[in-house]
């Protein structure tokens, strides 16, 4: 490597990520662009953690990871915190691919302490429709905790079925199908360390 050379801009060159979709298979006719770059994201990232730091000083603060798509930038937000925090995650599935399928949420991986009494910050991707948050929110509810928020990184507000607070929240976007920083199409691209857009 060059001297001066940024060696993670070497890393996103190696793995070609300026430009067109990399993932051999069924994404090949895909074309990436670049929508946030690692700059910006770790900007974001910093701001949103200085905010949860002062707000959540002297409290008990919860992370909740919502597997997978958060599990990046949880990873970075809870090394930017100033203040303690323990780290949860869960997983949530949804059955069938239509909006009707909105009843058939389920639990796969639940928190593993009770969160009685907690200070609990739901840590999530993207906020779409809603409707995975808002069975999520109920279903923390019930663990009676001393307060639950959300802080997410992308906010698709204009895409919102039902009605949902969003405490923190780091990027706002109209539309459009995003990848990368945790986040998939179809499994592939999570480990890019940028946001795309998928084309
Ligand atoms: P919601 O229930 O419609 O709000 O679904 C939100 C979830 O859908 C997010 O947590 C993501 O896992 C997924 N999702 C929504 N938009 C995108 C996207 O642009 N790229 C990848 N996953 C997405
Ligand atoms: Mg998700």
């Amino acid at each position: 490597m060059a001297a001066g050379e940024d060696p993670g801009q070497r890393a996103t060159a190696q793995r070609g990520t300026v430009g067109f979709g990399l993932v051999r298979g069924d994404l090949l006719d895909k074309e990436l662009k670049l929508l946030f770059s690692r700059k910006e994201i770790a900007e974001t990232v910093a701001r949103m953690a200085r905010e949860i730091s002062v707000d959540y000083a002297d409290k008990k603060l919860v992370l909740v990871g919502v597997l997978k798509g958060a599990f990046v930038f949880l990873a970075d937000l809870a090394r930017e915190l100033t203040i303690p925090a323990t780290i949860e995650f869960v997983r949530i599935a949804s059955y069938g691919a239509n909006k009707e399928s909105c009843g058939k949420i389920t639990v796969t991986k639940d928190v593993e302490i009770s969160l009685e009494g907690k200070d609990v910050l739901i840590i999530e991707d993207i906020v779409d429709t809603g409707l995975s948050l808002q069975f999520l929110i109920e279903h923390l509810r019930a663990h009676h905790p001393a307060s639950l928020r959300l802080c997410a990184l992308v906010d698709k507000k204009a895409r919102r079925e039902v009605e949902i607070k969003v405490d923190y929240t780091g990027f706002a976007m109209a539309d459009g199908f995003i990848v990368g920083y945790g986040i998939d199409f179809n499994e592939h691209y999570r480990a890019l360390p940028e946001i795309f857009v998928v084309d």
